[in-house]
């Protein structure tokens, strides 16, 4: 279609030119005559190949430009960068293996409130989630074994972790072989994340910048989040954007959050403000939650003494070393209006 008026423009300036003598006229005559039957046959043929030229050319540069645009949109929204300046630090700890917050054994506070959580359900709404089954999230999972505990109770439908390092994921795989976590990798889109997604029983889990979850990566919000080492693992700029997080991912009504935070009580103002993990006392917690028209009421269960002789001399040295006195676990209860 675009050939052929070009095709017919020349035609018309060809015989405004013949005007200029008799002669040029004959001339133009004579040759158009004798050319006239191999143009007639010959003009289909070069328009056809001509505009199969084009379409080729219109093809090839309509697959190129969606090649690169799928691979920008790939690296812009792939999973965040392990070496990204939010993960950067982590992935170093991952690959040196120094996991100083790794516990070989489910969080006592995890399984002391298991039932607080699950079983406590006065309201009608809350019995029949647990009849379909509770859908768990661990945020900031590493390769946390509670992982492991939730997914193999009889009363959860789905546990969910997160995290952007991948050796994490694949070290929590290899770690509980009984959860038939396979190796294939598929991908799961929020609004601003791709995550790569590995997948087992009961649990899936996720790849990806925490900050960008939403309901369309996970497939629906969750019952119950479970925090720990995680709310206090990331900077304190950062915890208004957590909760956000959080409230977009909680079901409402309903939902309940079992957060563990680290409370550095004494110490030098040095020591106490050093991390991760950082310093989140009972004050800070209800600051950012009690705050949020989505949150019904915040309650400490219950303090750890971290320094006490139940507890591993040998994890207390560090923070002592770096100058804090007294440490405390407090672990909390947040529902969701
Ligand atoms: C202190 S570890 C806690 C792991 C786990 N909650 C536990 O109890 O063992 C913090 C984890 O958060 C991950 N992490 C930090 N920032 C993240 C982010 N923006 N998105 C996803 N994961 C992140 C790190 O890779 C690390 O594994």
């Amino acid at each position: 279609m675009y050939i052929l008026p070009r095709t017919k423009s020349a035609a018309t300036i060809t015989t405004t030119t013949t005007t200029r003598s008799r002669l040029a006229i004959v001339s133009i005559f004579v040759v158009v005559a004798w050319t006239w039957p191999a143009v007639c046959f010959s003009l289909p043929t070069i328009i056809t190949a001509n505009r199969d030229t084009h379409s080729q050319d219109t093809d090839a540069t309509t697959t190129s430009t969606i090649a690169s645009r799928s691979t920008s949109a790939n690296m812009a929204n792939g999973p965040l960068e392990e070496t990204s300046d939010r993960l950067a630090r982590w992935n170093g700890r991952w690959v040196e293996h120094k996991l100083g917050w790794h516990r070989a054994d489910v969080h006592p506070c995890l399984s002391k409130y298991f039932s607080h959580v699950t079983d406590n359900c006065p309201s009608e709404q809350d019995k029949e989630r647990r009849a379909e089954g509770l859908r768990w999230l661990v945020t900031l999972c590493g390769k946390t074994v509670d992982m492991a505990y939730l997914a193999t109770r009889e009363m959860t439908a789905h546990v969910v972790g997160v995290d952007g390092i991948r050796i994490a994921l694949d070290e929590f795989a290899a770690e509980h072989k009984d959860l038939q976590i396979g190796p294939k990798t598929d991908q799961v889109t929020s609004a601003n994340e791709n995550y790569e997604v590995l997948a087992g029983n009961k649990i899936s889990l996720l790849k990806g910048d925490f900050f960008a979850l939403d309901e369309s990566a996970t497939g629906g919000r969750f019952d119950v989040i479970w925090d720990r080492a995680s709310m206090v693992a990331i900077q304190p700029a950062l915890r208004e954007e957590y909760v956000q997080t959080i409230s977009r991912n909680i079901k409402k009504p309903g939902g309940k959050i079992l957060l563990v935070t680290i409370e550095k009580r004494t110490g030098t103002e040095e020591g106490i403000s050093k991390g991760p993990p950082f310093s989140i006392p009972e004050s800070e917690v209800r600051r950012l939650y009690e705050g949020q028209d989505w949150v019904e009421s915040v309650t400490l269960l219950e303090e750890i003494d971290e320094f006490s002789d139940a507890n591993d001399p040998e994890k207390s040295k560090r923070f002592i070393s770096e100058g804090v006195t007294s440490m405390y676990e407090l672990c909390f209860l947040i529902l969701a209006k």
